[in-house]
């Protein structure tokens, strides 16, 4: 690093320290003396580079679905009921988190390829942010999910992403966790498709991470024999009705004991299906399991991810 560099990482580590209190910058600076920040900044950039192999199979995604990861088999529709009812086809743009993080959408709004706004009525300056919607996790949110919530030691222990879309889920799964089976569910056959050209592109072992195309509610054996389910909301791609019988389908056939990852709380989702009560014994809410990783983390921005274990008794 130049001299300038130097003095610019100094200016940023000042600029936090001025913002803190004696009090708080005695346990930093004994972090910092007693050289143990050394094993964190380790652990720190081997997140990085764990975050830059997602981003390369993210690249590689995009060469192969369309610019808004909408498969042209699906149909997407806005939901009717919970906090993205106010969605429609006028106010709500498809991005997929995986493939462009906020930085990368920067730039697709530069380029003009994203919009950010949209009219209220026309030829006016009454305009509306669009609302930005991602049927994939974040690479980050998936990074939090594997180092942060879930037990480090999976084991003996088979995953399943339920919807497992692009396979974002499973190759981060793959990656960051020592998970033994590690699967995916999908309806869509396109989608099942991209992942097994992604699984085969990066020479996955396929005796540990496997995509299934089916209706998850047709395979009730590899739901009964899974440990840890991800979960990332179905809103917009099924109806009321459906919802609910998936999740009385996941109420039969999950194991007692195992772990459910959601990125909206349990109350909520059930909640504005009006089914809350009948599952409330069901579920029982989950500190994070690696908290000491939580320092790699702007915590806040994950405040919408719930780790919940299944409680058949
Ligand atoms: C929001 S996306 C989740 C993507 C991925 N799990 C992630 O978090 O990056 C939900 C996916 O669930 C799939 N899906 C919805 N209902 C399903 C069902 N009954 N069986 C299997 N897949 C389903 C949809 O096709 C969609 O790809």
């Amino acid at each position: 690093m130049s001299e300038d560099g130097i003095i610019s990482a100094k200016c940023k580590m000042l600029e936090i320290f001025s913002k803190l209190d004696d009090s708080d910058l005695e346990p930093i600076e004994k972090w910092i003396c007693s050289q143990s920040y050394k094993k964190d900044l380790e652990n720190k950039k081997a997140l990085r580079s764990s975050e830059n192999l997602l981003k390369k199979i993210g690249d590689s995604i995009k060469k192969i679905v369309p610019f808004e990861a909408v498969m042209p088999t699906e149909t997407i529709i806005p939901p009717v009921v919970g906090d993205q009812a106010d969605c429609n086809k006028y106010n709500t743009c498809h991005v997929d988190e995986f493939l462009y993080d906020e930085d990368q959408v920067e730039v697709l709004v530069k380029k003009g390829k994203v919009k950010k706004y949209y009219c209220l009525d026309c030829n006016s300056r009454n305009i509306e942010k669009l609302t930005f919607i991602s049927h994939s996790m974040s690479r980050q949110t998936l990074q939090y999910i594997f180092r942060v919530l879930l037990p480090k030691d999976l084991e003996d222990k088979q995953l399943l992403d339920i919807g497992s879309r692009l396979g974002t889920v499973l190759y981060a799964a793959y990656y960051l966790t020592n998970a033994s089976k590690i699967v995916g569910i999908e309806m869509n056959k396109e989608c099942c498709e991209v992942q097994e050209k992604i699984i085969n592109q990066y020479s996955m072992d396929i005796d540990r991470i496997k995509v299934i195309h089916s209706d998850v509610m047709d395979r009730p054996d590899v739901v009964e024999c899974s440990d840890v389910f991800i979960i990332n909301v179905f809103d917009f791609f099924v109806d009321v009705e459906k919802h609910k019988e998936l999740w009385y389908f996941f109420k039969t056939h999950f194991k007692n004991g195992s772990y459910l990852v959601v990125n909206r709380s349990m109350a909520e989702t059930l909640g504005s299906l009006d089914m809350f009560e009948e599952f409330m014994d069901w579920l029982i809410i989950c500190k994070p399991y690696q908290l000491e990783n939580e320092i790699y983390f702007d915590v806040e921005d994950f405040s919408e991810l719930y780790l919940y274990t299944i409680n058949k008794k």
